[in-house]
């Protein structure tokens, strides 16, 4: 039985559990409370991703807007802090003005109607398709702080990919390989050697002296059996590099030519996810694709004037950025002063995918028509720092793809006409473009 005084004892302590433990879960809950206001505040404060608004800028803004120079429009750095404590507008008029400036402009809006006439009444384009979140990203990219000459890091390592494009056993390796077996060879020779002088010496066999004492070249000279492997040696080796050579003999896989400005499609079409289509604007309409001019590079790069992205040890900010003055060369612009100077050449980019003469290929037909995608034939483009041909664009090439791609029948009148027509004759289910004539020589052979 319990003494009384102790039961009071534990009901006290019992009691004053309860009081602390609810203290401290009210104070653990207020704490929650304020961290959970924190973060959401904070989440609102910077809501965008930078990287994603970088690329959008670039994208969509670049060619009117620098983030610190006035360009066709103005300076964009910090854009929404500036008309927030400058003109008291919020981010909603932001979303406005990108979806439809001359919207904002008619309705009499004080600000805008200024800024227009600041800028000579040039008309900035809408950008209806941009969502509010796409504005957020862009303006948290001109929220950032401005990179003061950024480290030249090596992080990435894209050199060396672009060299695995090459591909097959390097002869290094085959050589490496041989010189080892002959090392090998000659090895196990001299052991056999000693182990039959010493058998000879030993049964009192007689040796003649100068077989004793010979320098090695005029002992290898005389051993017969040296001297043919030597020769099969030579002979396979010789047999190796020609194949070589011939195998090489119009196939032009990995073909990486030197460019006379290092342009990077890991830089346009990667991490600025410039559309193929806006510098390759033929391929879907025409035989060719076309390189762009330099009127086409202008249209950003009279705004873009250093390269601002990620570099390495080998190619460096200082290296991009002597790029794009090749490309201000090449286009007579002087970007001091904003203005061509009409001193122009265009430049000659080395192609790299040629087929021979006799050979009819057109991109629009495989683009357009058949929806193939450019990375299908041309590899990863997005990734390759420096171009490179990825296929070996061989008559084998072509017809493998003809037997084993289906055409794209749907949303096309004629094909599906042509494979009802096939199915009920045949019972064929698909319609690849070799059953389309894509293997008659007529086709690809003028
Ligand atoms: C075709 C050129 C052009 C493009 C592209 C362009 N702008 Fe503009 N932008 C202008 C011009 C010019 C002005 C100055 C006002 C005017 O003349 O309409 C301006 C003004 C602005 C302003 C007001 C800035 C200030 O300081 O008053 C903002 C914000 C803005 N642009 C954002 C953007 C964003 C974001 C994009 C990309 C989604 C973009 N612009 C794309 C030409 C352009
Ligand atoms: C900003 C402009 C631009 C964009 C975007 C662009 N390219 Fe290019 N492309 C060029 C230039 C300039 C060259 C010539 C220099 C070179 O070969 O690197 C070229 C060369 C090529 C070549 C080799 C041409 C030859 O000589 O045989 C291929 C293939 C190619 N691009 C495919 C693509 C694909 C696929 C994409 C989209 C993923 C793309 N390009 C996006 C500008 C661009
Ligand atoms: C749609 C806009 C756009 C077009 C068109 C464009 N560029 Fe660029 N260029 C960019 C952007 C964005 C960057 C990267 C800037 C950064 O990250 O700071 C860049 C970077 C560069 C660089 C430095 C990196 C590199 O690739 O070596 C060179 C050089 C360059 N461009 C040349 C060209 C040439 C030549 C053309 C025309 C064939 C061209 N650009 C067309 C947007 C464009
Ligand atoms: C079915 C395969 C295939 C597809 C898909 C394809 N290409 Fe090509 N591309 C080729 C071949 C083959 C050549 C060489 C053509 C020649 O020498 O006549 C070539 C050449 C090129 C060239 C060099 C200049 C020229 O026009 O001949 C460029 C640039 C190019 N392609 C870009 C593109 C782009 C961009 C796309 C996507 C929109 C694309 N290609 C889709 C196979 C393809
Ligand atoms: C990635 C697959 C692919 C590769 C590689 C390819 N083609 Fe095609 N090609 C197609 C498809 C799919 C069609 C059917 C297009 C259509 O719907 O008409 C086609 C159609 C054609 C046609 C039209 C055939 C007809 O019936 O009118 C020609 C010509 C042609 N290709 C030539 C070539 C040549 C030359 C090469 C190699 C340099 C090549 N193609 C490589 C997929 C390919
Ligand atoms: C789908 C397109 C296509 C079709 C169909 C096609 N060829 Fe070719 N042919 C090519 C290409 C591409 C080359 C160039 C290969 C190269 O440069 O290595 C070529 C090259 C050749 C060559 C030159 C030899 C060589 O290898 O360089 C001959 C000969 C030839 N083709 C004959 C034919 C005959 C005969 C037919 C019909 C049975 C035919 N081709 C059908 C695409 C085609």
């Amino acid at each position: 039985m319990k003494k009384p005084y102790q039961s009071l004892e534990v009901n006290i302590t019992n009691n004053m559990k309860k009081v602390i433990h609810r203290k401290l879960s009210k104070n653990i809950l207020g704490l929650g409370l304020i961290i959970l206001l924190v973060f959401t505040a904070s989440l609102s404060a910077q809501e965008g991703d930078p990287a994603k608004g970088k690329s959008l800028f670039n994208a969509n803004c670049a060619a009117c807007h620098q983030l610190d120079k006035k360009m066709t429009g103005p300076a964009l750095r910090n854009v929404e802090a500036r008309l927030a404590d400058e003109q008291g507008l919020d981010r909603a008029w932001i979303y406005d003005w990108v979806h439809n400036s001359a919207g904002v402009i008619k309705s009499g809006d004080a600000y805008g109607n200024k800024v227009y006439n600041e800028y000579g009444g040039a008309a900035m384009t809408a950008f209806p398709q941009l969502s509010e979140k796409d504005i957020d990203d862009i303006l948290a990219y001109t929220a950032e702080v401005k990179k003061e000459a950024p480290a030249a890091a090596a992080t990435a390592a894209t050199g060396a990919q672009t060299g695995a494009a090459t591909g097959g056993v390097s002869n290094e390796l085959v050589l490496g390989a041989l010189a080892v077996l002959f090392m090998l060879l000659a090895i196990g020779l001299f052991l056999v050697n000693k182990t039959l002088r010493r058998f000879a010496e030993a049964q009192g066999v007689e040796l003649p002296e100068e077989t004793k004492r010979m320098p090695l070249w005029k002992a290898f000279v005389k051993n017969q059996f040296l001297m043919l492997v030597s020769a099969i040696f030579l002979l396979l080796a010789g047999a190796y590099f020609i194949y070589g050579y011939l195998m090489q003999v119009g196939v032009d896989q990995g073909y990486q030519p030197v460019q006379p400005i290092h342009f990077s499609h890991k830089i346009h079409a990667g991490d600025n996810g410039i559309d193929c289509k806006y510098c390759h604007s033929s391929a879907r309409v025409s035989k060719t694709s076309g390189i762009p001019s330099v009127n086409v590079c202008m249209n950003c790069h009279k705004s873009i004037y250093e390269y601002n992205g990620e570099t390495s040890a080998e190619y460096t900010k200082e290296f991009y950025d002597d790029q794009i003055k090749k490309l201000y060369a090449a286009a007579g612009w002087d970007d001091a002063n904003q203005k061509y100077t009409g001193d122009s050449h265009p430049v000659k980019w080395v192609r790299i995918h040629n087929l021979p003469d006799f050979v009819y290929f057109n991109h629009s037909q495989h683009v357009s028509v058949a929806g193939v995608e450019c990375q299908t034939c041309h590899g990863p483009v997005e990734e390759m720092e420096v171009m490179y041909q990825h296929a070996p664009l061989t008559m084998g090439w072509c017809i493998e793809c003809h037997r084993t791609t289906n055409v794209k029948v749907e949303d096309n009148a004629y094909y599906e006409k042509i494979h009802a027509e096939l199915s009920r004759k045949y019972g064929v289910d698909k319609l690849t473009a070799a059953q389309m004539g894509g293997l008659e020589c007529g086709k690809c052979h003028y």
